[in-house]
Parts: structure tokens; sequence; C-alpha cells
């Protein structure tokens, strides 16, 4: 098939710990298209962690930015973007993902996140809480909203380059 005819972004959604990242850079680098970390480029538009974003700022603040950033990737040349776990959950963010981009929803159970972000986690949602616990509520909370994604892939215990192999196949 011709990879060249994907024109849409294609966007990585789903839970923190689930490999967005890696699994998009290395996506990226097998369809040749740029690769983006929304959350680097919050970071970068803002000059401040995601950390300090909500400290200083708080969530809904945050979710305002992230959904312009988003936006912005949208235009121009097509690219595959990991978002944050929560861009997708964000009914506008949502909507603009939805109707411009193939969103990919990357899927693992809440002990395999768990076990991939540690104990000792720096994000937000996470920090001096208990990660399964948290993952494993959240799950609950947002599995029903990212099975609005166009492609659900599953990467229980699977490494990363088998979960790429697993996108590429289902775009075609
Ligand atoms: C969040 C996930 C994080 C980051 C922020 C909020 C969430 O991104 O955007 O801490 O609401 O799930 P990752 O999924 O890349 O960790």
């Amino acid at each position: 098939t011709d990879r060249s005819a994907q024109q849409r972004p294609i966007v990585l959604v789903g839970l923190m710990g689930v490999g967005k990242s890696t699994v998009g850079r290395r996506l990226a680098g097998r369809l040749r298209l740029p690769f983006v970390d929304a959350d680097t480029a919050i970071e970068e538009a803002a000059g401040m962690t995601v950390a300090e974003i909500f400290e200083r700022f708080g969530e809904p603040y945050f979710r305002d930015g992230e959904r312009r950033v988003i936006a912005r990737l949208m235009d121009g040349r097509p690219k595959v973007i990991a978002t944050g776990g929560g861009a997708f959950i964000n009914d506008d963010t949502r909507a603009l993902i939805l109707a411009t981009s193939t969103a990919i929803w990357l899927h693992a159970h809440p002990d395999v996140l768990a076990e991939r972000v540690g104990r000792r986690d720096t994000r937000p949602l996470l920090r001096g809480r208990n990660p399964r616990q948290v993952l494993s509520e959240l799950a609950t909370v947002r599995n029903p909203i990212y099975a609005e994604a166009h492609i659900h892939i599953t990467s229980n215990k699977s490494p990363h380059d088998t979960t790429v192999n697993a996108i590429l196949q289902a775009i075609g």
C-alpha cells in the first residue's frame, strides 16, 4: 500500500505510560514523517514544564493551551503526534483530533501502565499518589472516551516495536 497517500496527521492517544511518545517516534521513523510530542511542544511554547503549568495556573489553563498547540500541530506537513493522556478527553480537543487526523488509541491494562510509569512518577496527576490506583480509576473513566478513536491497538506487555508494526498494519 502507498503510505504517501496518508494525508492526515496520525495522532496517538491513551493513558500515561502506554508508550505514546516512544511508539510515536518509531512510527514516524518508519513512515518517514516528522514526529512531535504535544507535551514537549506545550512546554516549549510556555517556557515551563507541564508540572509547573499545572501548579501555577491549574489544569483548565493547561487544557486550553494544549488544545491550541494541538490545533497548530494539525496544520502543515502531515506528521505523527503523541498527545498527553488527557488531551483526547477534552471535548473540544477530541472533536478537533477526530475531524482532522487519524486517531489511534494505544491501550494497555492499568497494571502494565503502572509498571511502565514506575513508582516515583513526577506527572502532576500521579505525584504523591498510588499510580496503579490512579491509572485504574482513569481507565474506568477515560477508556469509553478513548474508544472513540478511529483505530484501537493493544500494547499489553508487547515491546514497542511490535506495537509499531501493529499500527502500520492497521493503517495499511
Ligand atoms: C496527563 C498526561 C500527561 C500530561 C499531563 C496530564 C493526563 O501526558 O499531559 O500530566 O491527564 O493524562 P502523558 O500521557 O504523556 O504522560
